[in-house]
């Protein structure tokens, strides 16, 4: 039987709209049975309907991933269910409303995005990892950034909250690599979706300013982010543990 034609089982936080939307379109297509999780209850349903009128199944589950009691639910629900999980896409995010120094930051965003960013990364994590240790298999994809990977001079909490994403992605690969679960990462930069969008008011003609400093010349699309969190999930990694793959239009360099 090959790989994309027995149903897997994954979870996308944050699957209701942007990277996570299209990751949740693209592994349903690649036969996985889609559970899209998210706070934002009415685009998460929707997004179900569409996928089920497609012959495709999924399912929507509420949640904060700031909660870990809403996280643990979540994963045990799904277990439950369909009795396995198959990978797990830690996609949900929020940017910094402030973009400040750090001296300014305030301490309310400074808790909000690390809650969300950084703890609802580790909650899924943890609580994955425990069923996939029986299971004896599993695969984690948890989406970070190119703030992750290289200095902002503005949003700290952003960009330790994606660094601290990077490093739970490569601890947890250590420790799991032997038992058979695999952890990677991607980093992306701008892509074309609401958390975007909801930056643009900082500097006046922002949009182009920052195009003209990608390499590419493009801001990505979100179903390119979902094209690689595929790879990672699929087998045509197989051999790829604790990856930072980072996706930016030669951002970085
Ligand atoms: N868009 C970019 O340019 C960009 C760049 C680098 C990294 N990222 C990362 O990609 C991921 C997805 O971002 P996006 O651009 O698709 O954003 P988006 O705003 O388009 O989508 C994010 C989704 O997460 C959901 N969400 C927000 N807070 C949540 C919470 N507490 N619990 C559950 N769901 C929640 C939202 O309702 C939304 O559906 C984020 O982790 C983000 O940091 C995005």
């Amino acid at each position: 039987m090959s790989e994309e034609s027995k149903n897997k089982i994954a979870i996308v936080t944050g699957g209701a709209d942007g990277i996570g939307l299209s990751t949740s379109k693209l592994l349903a297509e690649k036969n996985y049975i889609v559970i899209i999780s998210d706070i934002n209850e009415e685009a998460g349903k929707h997004a179900v309907d569409d996928l089920v009128k497609e012959g495709k199944q999924a399912d929507f589950i509420k949640v904060d991933v700031s909660n870990y009691e809403e996280v643990k639910s979540l994963i045990d629900q799904t277990v439950e269910k369909y009795k396995t999980i198959d990978l797990l896409v830690n996609n949900a995010g929020i940017g910094t409303k402030e973009y400040r120094r750090a001296s300014e930051h305030t301490l309310e965003d400074w808790d909000k995005v690390i809650a969300v960013n950084q703890s609802g990364v580790f909650y899924g994590m943890k609580v994955a990892l425990g069923y996939m240790l029986e299971q004896g298999s599993g695969n984690i994809v948890n989406v970070a950034s190119l703030a992750g990977v290289k200095a902002s001079t503005t949003g700290m909490a952003y960009a330790a909250s994606k660094f601290a994403v990077v490093g739970m992605t490569k601890s947890a690969a250590l420790e799991y690599a032997s038992r058979n679960i695999r952890i990677n990462c991607i980093c992306p930069s701008f892509t074309e979706t609401q958390l975007l969008e909801d930056s643009m008011f900082l500097v006046p003609d922002m949009r182009e300013k920052l195009v003209r400093s990608i390499p590419l010349k493009r801001y990505a699309q979100p179903e390119e982010m979902a094209e690689a969190i595929y790879w990672l999930a699929s087998d045509k990694s197989a051999f790829v543990t604790g990856h930072t793959l980072v996706v930016d239009g030669g951002l970085l360099l």
